[in-house]
């Protein structure tokens, strides 16, 4: 039977929110700031987010998906492209989690190839031990050294996504 050991609270993940929330908009006042959630892991994240952002601003999604179970399968499958016009415009990405890096630097040069007005990286956790690619996280609320994590969005082979907050798997 897997165990789920608690790591991250729902207080802690709704205060965090909150504060970076604040952050945003502040930095992108007078910007044209366009969200942009990667499916699916960041669709939890996203909605709390937006919610504390008090600036105008849109959002979109993009569908990248590399994962089977805890480890890489090394590709990643962009299956969904942002249905909004980036051009010109102040984008910032928004993910569950921050791994190898590989999905972001792929991700980030194809919306780099729409020509935004700025690109920036919003992450749940950034998590280091197995960092691959080098990539410059702007706003990460929670670094984790190591581990594989569910819950609040985060899934192992799509499930528990639900849980309201962040757990620790043993499998
Ligand atoms: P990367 O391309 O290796 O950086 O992987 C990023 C993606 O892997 C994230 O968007 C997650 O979907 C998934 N992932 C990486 N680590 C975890 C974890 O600890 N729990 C759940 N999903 C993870
Ligand atoms: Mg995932």
């Amino acid at each position: 039977m897997p165990q789920f050991i608690p790591l991250i609270s729902e207080a802690k993940i709704c205060e965090k929110i909150k504060q970076i929330g604040q952050k945003i908009s502040l930095d992108y006042n007078d910007k044209d700031l366009v969200l942009i959630g990667i499916l699916k892991g960041s669709i939890i994240f996203l909605s709390d987010l937006t919610r504390q952002i008090t600036i105008d601003h849109e959002i979109d999604l993009i569908g990248a998906s590399s994962y089977k179970g805890t480890s890489s399968i090394g590709k990643i499958n962009l299956y969904k492209k942002p249905v909004l016009n980036l051009s010109g415009r102040d984008v910032l990405l928004v993910e569950d989690i921050v791994d190898t890096g590989r999905t972001l630097s792929k991700l980030v040069e194809f919306v780099t190839s729409l020509h935004p007005k700025s690109l920036k990286i919003c992450t749940l956790i950034d998590k280091h031990e197995r960092r691959e690619v080098e990539i410059d996280v702007d706003y990460s609320c929670f670094l984790l050294e190591k581990g594989f994590i569910v819950g609040y969005g985060l899934d192992y082979n799509e499930k528990y996504r639900n849980l309201p907050a962040i757990y620790d798997l043993k499998l």
